[in-house]
């Protein structure tokens, strides 16, 4: 089982520090993403996925934020947290790829596919230019650019959005990472893109056996995806399981008002259900359960502590009072 596990995240805290005060964005995270696994993140915008995943790649300084000690973040056994600037350059991209969540972040305008391709290449894999040409090509063409060779000259603003993100994905694949964290990859992208992308993707991972962190705010997305998925919120994870525990068994009210604001096919519904209220603010500090005030299963015990991440018997973890006693039940098992 050990030897599966691809990246380990234990305890991840990261803070920014601004004018109004400490905002706590990731507090307390623990997942484990095992090989050619996908691994969905789910929640709300503004509860920590991006910078879960920044924190990862330890791109979080930049920004201005800081990742707390007692955080940990280890790929195949190795942490992550303690190496230098120059020993992460060699980390990302060619171990870990990412695809962020501005596209227009992700290709310079100013250069060619090519160059950016293969620039790319040669720095992570070490090797010539002629075959990091083709390299990229034969990239271009697995991730369904018609004819890669011509379309490899092109600037990006001469591709459309979808063919950008095709792009995107053949850069982040091309150095054979282990890990791909890919921050909402459909977002920007009309329905009918956003599945040919999802699907490519799924397809491309089989074939290069990689891991992937997919971050997304769609439920909808994850169920076509993900092996295992976190629901965070407002920087905490509330629940963690497998697929099919979130999707038939969902435990904590929050996971279950996501499932009931997925919109439905076969159902037409007046209204989509929407959980009431809003996310708190992370700068008042939250003394019990972050999500109490929206929940209609709270009671007094949830203001005062902060719940634990429970394991249930099925092995999936739900941090809410409701299961203390189904915890209780399998820990003495
Ligand atoms: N550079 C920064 N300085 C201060 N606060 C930040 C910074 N970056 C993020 N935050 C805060 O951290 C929290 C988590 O942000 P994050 O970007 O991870 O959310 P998200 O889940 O990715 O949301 P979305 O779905 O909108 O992308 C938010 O409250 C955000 O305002
Ligand atoms: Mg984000």
């Amino acid at each position: 089982m050990e030897d599966n596990v691809l990246l380990q995240v234990s305890h991840l805290r990261t803070q920014f520090e601004t004018k109004e005060g400490i905002i706590p964005a990731v507090d307390d995270i623990s997942f484990t993403v095992e090989r050619g696994q996908v691994l969905g993140i789910v929640g709300e915008s503004g509860c920590g996925k991006s910078v879960t995943s920044m924190s990862i790649l330890k791109l979080i300084e930049k920004y201005n934020g800081r990742i707390l000690a007692g955080s940990s973040v280890k790929l195949e056994g190795r942490e992550l947290l303690g190496l230098s600037e120059a020993e992460m350059c060699n980390i990302r991209g060619r171990e870990i790829a990412m695809i962020f969540q501005d596209p227009m972040t992700s290709l310079n305008p100013v250069f060619t596919i090519e160059r950016q391709m293969v620039e790319t290449i040669v720095r992570h894999k070490k090797i010539g230019r002629k075959a990091a040409h083709s390299t990229a090509v034969e990239w271009l063409a697995k991730v369904g650019i018609p004819e890669p060779e011509k379309r490899i000259k092109e600037y990006p603003h001469q591709l459309s959005g979808g063919m950008r993100q095709r792009v995107i994905i053949a850069i982040a694949l091309s150095c054979d990472p282990k890990l791909l964290i890919a921050d909402e990859p459909t977002t920007a992208l009309d329905v009918t893109i956003q599945a040919q992308i999802l699907d490519l993707l799924r397809k491309l991972k089989d074939e290069v056996n990689a891991a992937i962190i997919l971050i997304t705010h769609d439920m909808g997305v994850v169920a076509e995806m993900a092996d295992h998925i976190l629901v965070m919120y407002a920087g905490r994870a509330l629940e963690y399981g497998t697929k099919q525990q979130i999707f038939r068994n969902p435990r904590h009210p929050y996971t279950k008002g996501l499932l009931a604001s997925i919109p439905r096919m076969d159902r037409q519904e007046e209204r989509l259900f929407s959980i009431e209220g809003n996310v708190p603010n992370l700068l008042k500090p939250v003394e019990g359960c972050v999500f109490r005030e929206r929940c209609g299963y709270a009671r007094e015990a949830c203001g005062s502590c902060r719940p634990e991440l429970l394991s249930l018997p099925d092995e999936s973890r739900v941090s809410c009072l409701l299961y203390e006693k189904e915890a209780k039940e399998s820990a003495h098992e």
